[in-house]
């Protein structure tokens, strides 16, 4: 390791030490850099993660559910979400979200769905996964973040668009009335277990570091020339882009192997019709050219008036509709049962019963020669085991 990234990062590569204050009960340097960050994104309280948004998702859920208390969710959450309703042992509610088969991509939740105040003036709070979003403050044309919308508690991957090292997220609580709804305590006491007693510091420092980037250039235009040319709409995110290859009859698998393999170009998100793209701050003028390239060789390679890849699968749940369960995700958890998701989102939640449209969705991806994780093979089969408590 020291041959390939010298000696340096080994130097700061500390734990817990007197000087560098205490991971769960910070007292100087890290209560310092909580402070700055719950300022500059506009919490009430912020935590630094070690273990990702994944664990922050994990504690914000059993901080707010208990055993056989209902969470309402939307059916394609993190698998974060689904492992933290394991552990809280909480009965799921699935929203549906919008569909577009074309894309083969979930379009998102719309507000009669979802809706803030309604949660609110029943005394339930919201909890956002903005793992994707914690750049949406520092441009004024990009989406008003959550926790500006009165979500609860809020958790973001900072190292996915912003600077911070991988594993490291924010989780902030909000500033607004309804914070009475979170039990500050409880929340703090799952983000300990959850989480390393040796947290690094690097990664720590990394996240201070990321948050001091953003002070100072948050009034320069970090990000204006990503957005220079979008026209304003809430729902967008100019740092993602969704390139669909079926005008020239390739699946979103096809076209990620060949702008792989050709031109080390990593989607952030691959699906049967199509990829999804991550700009970040890294994200320079030769990266784009780089993928322009790549986009113009798979068209001259693969352009032809016939093709189009044939019609598209249609998904196993649809819009709106109630998801039917057999049992709670932590039974069907210890039942052993294994559940095949596309990069984190699941094909099928535990304890979904699993018809006709699931089955065949799964035979389609099959007979496609596509790939799925968490399958007991990778035919798929499922592995559904007897309840043996
Ligand atoms: C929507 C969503 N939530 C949560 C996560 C987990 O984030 P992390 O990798 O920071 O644990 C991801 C990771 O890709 C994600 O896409």
């Amino acid at each position: 390791m020291i041959e390939l990234i010298g000696s340096d990062p080994f130097l700061h590569d500390v734990t817990e030490l007197p000087d560098l204050d205490n991971f769960f009960s910070p007292k100087g340097p890290l209560l310092e850099a909580i402070k700055l960050a719950a300022e500059l994104f506009g919490a009430k309280e912020t935590w630094f993660l070690v273990g990702g948004t994944s664990c922050g998702v994990q504690a914000a859920i059993l901080a707010t559910c208990s055993p056989g208390e209902t969470i309402i969710l939307m059916w394609n959450a993190h698998v974060s979400a689904t492992t933290g309703i394991v552990f809280a042992g909480a009965v799921p509610k699935y929203i549906v979200p919008e569909y577009n088969c074309d894309w083969d991509i979930e379009v998102g939740v719309i507000p009669s769905q979802v809706h803030i105040k309604l949660c609110h003036s029943n005394g339930i709070p919201l909890i956002v996964d903005e793992a994707h979003g914690a750049h949406f403050k520092f441009h004024p044309k990009m989406s008003k973040t959550a926790l500006d919308q009165g979500a609860n508690i809020v958790i973001q991957s900072t190292h996915k668009v912003l600077s911070s090292l991988s594993q490291s997220s924010m989780l902030h609580i909000s500033n607004n009335d309804y914070q009475i709804l979170i039990d500050r305590e409880r929340l703090h006491k799952f983000i300990h277990i959850l989480q390393t007693t040796s947290p690094s510091w690097l990664l720590l420092a990394s996240l201070d570091a990321a948050r001091h980037q953003l002070s100072k250039i948050s009034n320069t235009g970090l990000f204006d020339d990503a957005v220079i040319s979008f026209s304003h709409d809430d729902e967008m995110d100019p740092l993602r882009i969704t390139i669909g290859g079926w005008g020239l009859g390739l699946s979103g698998f096809q076209a990620n192997k060949k702008l792989d393999d050709d031109f080390g170009i990593v989607p952030e998100l691959v699906s049967t019709k199509s990829i999804t793209l991550a700009f970040s701050e890294g994200t320079t003028r030769e990266h784009v050219q780089i993928l322009v390239s790549g986009l113009k060789q798979l068209s001259n390679m693969f352009y032809s008036d016939e093709k189009e890849l044939e019609n598209s699968i249609s998904r196993n749940v649809k819009f709106g509709e109630v998801v039917e369960m057999g049992l709670s995700p932590r039974e069907e958890f210890l039942a052993r049962v294994l559940l095949p998701q596309h990069i984190g989102v699941p094909v099928l939640v535990p304890g979904e019963v699993i018809g006709e449209g699931a089955v065949g969705y799964l035979q389609e991806i099959k007979n496609k020669g596509w790939f799925l994780i968490g399958a007991a093979d990778p035919l798929p089969t499922i592995l559904v085991c007897r309840k043996y408590y």
